[in-house]
């Protein structure tokens, strides 16, 4: 039996942030939605989350999770007080309790197994992660004999200074054999530094104690600040990189580049420089990317090319050219073929196969039918200050440059715009549409004589 209890109760004072700490974001997802990912392949039987500060906003970020017990912890007094709070919703439980914090998570789940199974291997009553720091300030540091058992571990502000150049750190990352934490819990005192319960002083409480040396120490990278922020981020970037490279992708310039995990790539993708990768994206075999591209909870088809770009919840088909300098805001639909140019701008909008809109153009709440051709600088006139409303054109249709379409407004199959136009009228099929004044010359004219 296995129950997991994720620490999220602190402040995260050092993070000077309105946000609880564990609820600030990593590669698109929080610290503690990655704390939980981190476990999933163990599938304890109980999933138990410590929260305080904000408990309520914490708890509304992983609705998603209707599984979870939600233990509150109020004060938070420090860990040991935290896990306290587990006495009782706990009581009479038999298992493993593996207990994380939830401001450590670059944790693989491979190393979460490899903790959980030496720890039932050997029959410790605790079994902690460690790691070995070229600079260990901040952390707890863990006092342990060649064979592996644990003394005890003694926090940085508590250490004396030879203690300080002890380089094994605790990651806060701990399996306890239940019954044996929950007799010496009651025992803990706030004889410290900080004046609170360490959850770390029942490492020395309890026979034996064992610890499991990560071999990456960048899996228990803790997030106490904001440069510890940027080093996680930074550490989960290259990962998910280096992931996409095994998989066929080329970055021309990785480290410029970001990725969220929601993100896939298809075979012999080339990334060029300065492109970023957000939420739920898929970008499809031979797409060329980049260089300087926002692609957000976005799909591109296979063999496209987007340079310059910023795409948001847009759908792009195969084939397609989108930019440079193209936006394509929410609900922007480009089937197969289509070319979608420079200071372009589309939103809600449908484009069937083959349509091209190449230049200075705003289409807003627009169905456009297959091979429909977009003059430079046509203009969909959507919005009337109260309503937006919708343009129609049918397949085949030209508009002239600089129209405007002031919508609601259909327009017919193989219509022609005459450049210049503002309509507001609907167009029959296989008509040429001019609105706009007639050309008037005068010959022979000098001007307003002076
Ligand atoms: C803790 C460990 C330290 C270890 C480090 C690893 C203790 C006393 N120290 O220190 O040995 O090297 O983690 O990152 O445990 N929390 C609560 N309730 C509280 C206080 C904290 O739930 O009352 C939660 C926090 O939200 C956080 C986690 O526990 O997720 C760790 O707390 P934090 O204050 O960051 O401990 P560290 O000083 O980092
Ligand atoms: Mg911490």
């Amino acid at each position: 039996m296995l129950a997991v209890a994720v620490l999220a109760a602190g402040k995260g004072t050092r993070m000077k942030s309105d946000l609880p700490k564990v609820l600030q974001p990593l590669a698109g997802a929080t610290l503690v939605e990655r704390v939980l990912r981190s476990c999933e392949r163990l599938s304890p039987e109980r999933r138990l989350l410590i929260v305080g500060h904000q408990a309520e906003r914490v708890e509304q970020s992983l609705a998603r999770h209707p599984d979870l017990e939600f233990v509150l912890q109020q004060p938070q007094n420090g860990t040991g007080h935290a896990v306290q709070q587990l006495l009782e919703p706990l009581a009479g439980f038999q298992g493993d309790l593996l207990v994380l914090n939830g401001d450590v998570p670059l944790l693989r789940p491979e190393t979460l197994e490899q903790l959980l199974s030496q720890h039932r291997t050997s029959g410790a009553a605790v079994t902690l992660l460690t790691a070995r720091l070229a600079d260990p300030s901040g952390y707890g540091r863990v006092f342990a004999s060649a064979d592996g058992q644990v003394s005890g571990i003694v926090e940085h502000r508590d250490c004396s200074e030879p203690q300080r150049a002890n380089p094994l750190i605790n990651a806060g990352i701990y399996c306890f054999s239940w019954p044996q934490l929950a007799a010496v819990l009651p025992q803990l005192t706030t004889d410290n530094d900080q004046g609170e319960l360490y959850l770390t002083d029942t490492v020395a409480m309890l026979r034996t104690a064992m610890h499991l040396e990560v071999a990456d120490a960048d899996e228990i990278n803790g997030i106490n600040d904001r440069v510890q922020l940027a080093q996680c981020e930074a550490v989960l970037q290259q990962r998910l990189r280096e992931h996409w490279m095994r998989e066929g992708v080329t970055f021309t310039d990785p480290a410029s580049c970001t990725v969220s995990d929601g993100t896939h790539f298809g075979r012999d993708v080339v990334v060029e420089p300065q492109c970023h990768f957000r939420g739920d994206t898929t970008i499809g075999s031979g797409c060329r990317i980049g260089p300087g591209t926002l692609i957000e909870s976005s799909v591109v088809g296979e063999n496209s090319q987007v340079l310059q770009s910023v795409l948001r919840q847009a759908s792009v088909g195969e084939g397609c050219a989108v930019g440079p300098f193209a936006q394509l805001r929410p609900g922007a639909e480009l089937a197969a073929g289509c070319h979608v140019g420079n200071f372009v701008e589309i939103k809600n909008s449908r484009l069937a196969e083959g349509v091209k809109v190449n230049h200075l153009s705003y289409i807003g709440d627009a169905e456009l039918g297959a091979k429909v051709n977009v003059g430079a600088g046509t203009i969909t006139a959507n919005y009337d200050g109260v309503h937006k409303h919708r343009t129609v054109i049918g397949a085949g249709s030209k508009t002239g440059a600089n129209s405007v379409l002031v919508a609601p407004i259909t327009l017919g199959a193989n219509v022609t715009v005459g450049a210049g136009s503002t309509l507001t009228k609907d167009v029959p099929a296989g008509a040429l549409a001019l609105g706009r004044a007639r050309q008037l010359v005068k010959e022979n004219w000098s001007g307003p004589q002076g």
